[in-house]
């Protein structure tokens, strides 16, 4: 809750963007907004530092925006899959690159660390280098590599849940509906639009608790994390260690030295566990789920305990177990304050996939079901990764 403001903060610059390009007329890609968003985030909690990736203009910290996008396009396409030598330009790009970034980071954590007093005391990189009074090569190595994993795992992940989020409200208009009655709710339908208003409620005293009332909100992200998991994670047992799985027909296989891939988009869409429903987007089935958004203290445990209404397993978009993600609370904090700001201020209409049918008067046509009809096919997730800076 402490990075409360500075996310308000990144969401304003966020939202003045928004108006521009809404107010041009034109169609836009929203990830490219979200993504810089959350990127500039990531940055302030991890380093303490403004990476300005929303200000395309601002070279402040453009060096390293430019340097860590390009890295990040040499893992597009098929070269991920590919061994090295059937790509050695790109895998020395990759390289060069690599280096390059290392090297920006490096420059930054010196920085940090020369500074006596620290203007922030809190972001992940003070944390770990409090109390360590030289910078030697061990830790500086360790620090880089950490810093890269927070900034990557907490920008990329985050802007895919708010981009579906979106994408969801947009076609399903009673979720969207529930979601504004419970904005207006909380914060008053005065503050709809209201920047200084809703930051005024959200920074004040009681804040933190309108926050944790955001029940359908947090539904709502529940279930977009749910239908869609951002990011995936995979287990390896030591050859020798003797781990052994039961298929659910009972058969035993004994999985060392394997790579076991825990899939969440198949596991979070199980029939047994969600229904004939389980494909459908329903905010209402984590209401009255007494777990709350993180349930983590219950890992392990699949059996349905009190207060909760689906196996603590059936739902694991941060995984489970002693290395489940770090970031979980900052990201569903992030993307409930984001929604809160966005969510009444404007429409989206999504143009090309996953487009809706209209009628002859323009309408979207809806289905017996309540949601909006496509136009054409489904929106699905590809395999990419996304890269920090605005367009
Ligand atoms: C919706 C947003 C997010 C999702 C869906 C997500 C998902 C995940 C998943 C599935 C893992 C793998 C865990 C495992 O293997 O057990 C992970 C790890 C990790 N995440 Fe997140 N994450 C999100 C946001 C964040 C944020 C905002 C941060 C930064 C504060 C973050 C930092 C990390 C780190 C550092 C790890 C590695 C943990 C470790 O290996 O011990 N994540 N995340």
């Amino acid at each position: 809750m402490t990075l409360l403001p500075c996310i308000i903060d990144k969401t304003e610059i966020f939202l003045k963007r928004l108006n521009g390009l809404s107010e041009s007329g034109n169609s836009f890609p929203l990830t490219d907004l979200i993504i810089s968003l959350t990127f500039d985030i990531i940055g302030a909690v991890t380093m303490g530092i403004d990476f300005d990736a929303q200000v395309p203009e601002s070279s402040r910290q453009g060096e390293f925006i430019r340097v860590y996008d390009q890295l990040v396009h040499t893992f597009q396409g098929r070269s991920n899959v590919l061994p090295w030598w059937c790509h050695p330009k790109l895998t020395f790009r990759r390289y060069t690159l690599g280096k390059k970034v290392d090297s920006l980071l490096e420059q930054m954590i010196r920085q940090k660390h020369s500074e006596e007093q620290p203007q922030e005391k809190r972001s992940v990189l003070s944390l770990s280098l409090q109390g360590h009074d030289r910078l030697d090569d061990q830790l500086l190595a360790q620090t880089i590599d950490q810093v890269k994993t927070f900034l990557f795992a907490g920008h990329d992940t985050t802007s895919i849940l708010l981009a579906w989020a979106f994408y969801f409200l947009h076609r399903h208009p009673k979720a969207h509906k529930a979601l504004v009655s419970e904005l207006d709710t909380l914060f008053g339908p005065e503050s709809a639009g209201n920047f200084g208003l809703l930051k005024q409620k959200l920074l004040g005293p009681g804040g933190d608790e309108l926050l944790n009332n955001m029940t359908y909100t947090t539904a709502v992200i529940k279930e977009t994390l749910r239908l869609c998991p951002p990011a995936g994670t995979a287990r390896m047992a030591p050859p020798g260690s003797n781990l052994v799985v039961r298929t659910p027909e009972g058969q035993e296989l004994c999985v060392d030295g394997m790579i076991l891939y825990n899939c969440a988009t198949i596991i979070q869409r199980d029939r047994q566990v969600f229904g004939d429903t389980a494909d459908e987007f329903m905010p209402e089935r984590w209401l009255g789920d007494k777990s709350g958004i993180m349930s983590s203290s219950n890992d392990g445990d699949s059996s349905i305990e009190e207060g909760r209404r689906f196996p603590a397993s059936a739902w694991r978009p941060f995984e489970r177990g002693p290395r489940n993600c770090i970031g979980q609370d900052l990201a569903t904090i992030e993307a409930r304050v984001i929604i809160a700001f966005v969510a009444r201020a404007y429409d989206f209409t999504k143009v090309g996939l996953g487009e809706l049918e209209r009628d002859e008067k323009g309408s979207f046509v809806a289905e017996p079901t309540g949601k909006y009809r496509l136009k054409g096919n489904e929106m699905y997730n590809v395999s990419r990764l996304v890269s920090a800076s605005s367009r």
